[in-house]
């Protein structure tokens, strides 16, 4: 599904370059669940960023679903974009003066259908996250859970096969996390690729595998069960600096 070959992501700045990615090889495979773990400013977000096509690595091969994406041109990965990937933020990306039904129908709205249809459509979604009674809810009126769980029905409206998700439970205390973790896994189990950016080794157990990033590149390949230690690593990494 995602096929990654020395991707370098390199910001100049004057005379400095940094990497905020580093000659990363690595597949994902349709169906996994990756966690991506790693320091502030190890290149997560860059990461998740490049594999949702929003940002395009400077050097060095990503093939999705068998296409090379660079050789696409803007439609053809604003296509891609829309149809193939669902993105999930820390701080949900909604529309404050939509109620949860018009958020989730946003995506909708390039493809010809009639608004009842829509509506309907998005009712579904929002049923099928535990939202049926918060439809006509506007973002102010929802708490940060229910918020979360909009925004997750609204990147499944198109029914993408990969899912991306940065820090989905960063905001939330453990009981609306635990709730977006089983709504997570529920996805896995249907089959989505889902790819998690996260600090939290509870989080982290819920994936198949974790990539930890350090410095730009995949500097540990773990198990789950093996992340509980890695906040501790982290910080011995800072103190010796
Ligand atoms: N537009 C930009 N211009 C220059 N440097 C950038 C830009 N965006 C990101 N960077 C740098 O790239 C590196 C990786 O950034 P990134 O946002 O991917 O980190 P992160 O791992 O997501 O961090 P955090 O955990 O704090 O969200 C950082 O050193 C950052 O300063
Ligand atoms: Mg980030």
């Amino acid at each position: 599904m995602i096929e990654l070959a020395h991707v370098t992501r390199a910001y100049r700045l004057g005379p400095n370059e940094v990497r905020a990615l580093d000659d990363v090889t690595e597949t994902i495979d349709r169906g996994e669940h990756v966690a991506i773990m790693g320091p502030s400013g190890s290149g997560k977000t860059t990461l998740l960023n490049v594999l949702g096509c929003l940002d395009a690595p400077t050097s060095g091969s990503y093939r999705l679903n068998g296409r090379e994406v660079a050789e696409l041109d803007e439609a053809e990965r604003s296509h891609v974009r829309r149809k193939e990937i669902g993105f999930v933020f820390q701080t949900y990306h909604l529309v404050p003066r939509l109620d949860a039904r018009a958020n989730v129908e946003l995506p909708l709205l390039l493809d010809g259908l009639a608004p009842d249809d829509r509506a309907a459509r998005a009712t579904e979604a929002l049923e099928a996250v535990g939202l049926a009674d918060r439809v006509t809810h506007r973002p102010s009126e929802l708490s940060g859970g229910e918020r979360q769980r909009v925004a997750i029905a609204r990147a499944l409206i198109m029914d993408p096969g990969l899912l991306l998700a940065d820090e989905p439970t960063g905001n939330l205390d453990s009981a609306a996390g635990g709730q977006i973790l089983q709504l997570m896994d529920d996805l896995h189990a249907e089959g989505k690729t889902i790819v998690t950016v996260t600090h939290d080794p509870t989080v982290a157990r819920h994936a198949d595998r974790v990539l930890v990033l350090i410095d730009g590149r995949i500097a540990h390949r773990l198990h789950p069960d093996d992340v509980a230690g890695l906040a501790d690593l982290f910080e011995v990494r800072r103190a010796g600096r």
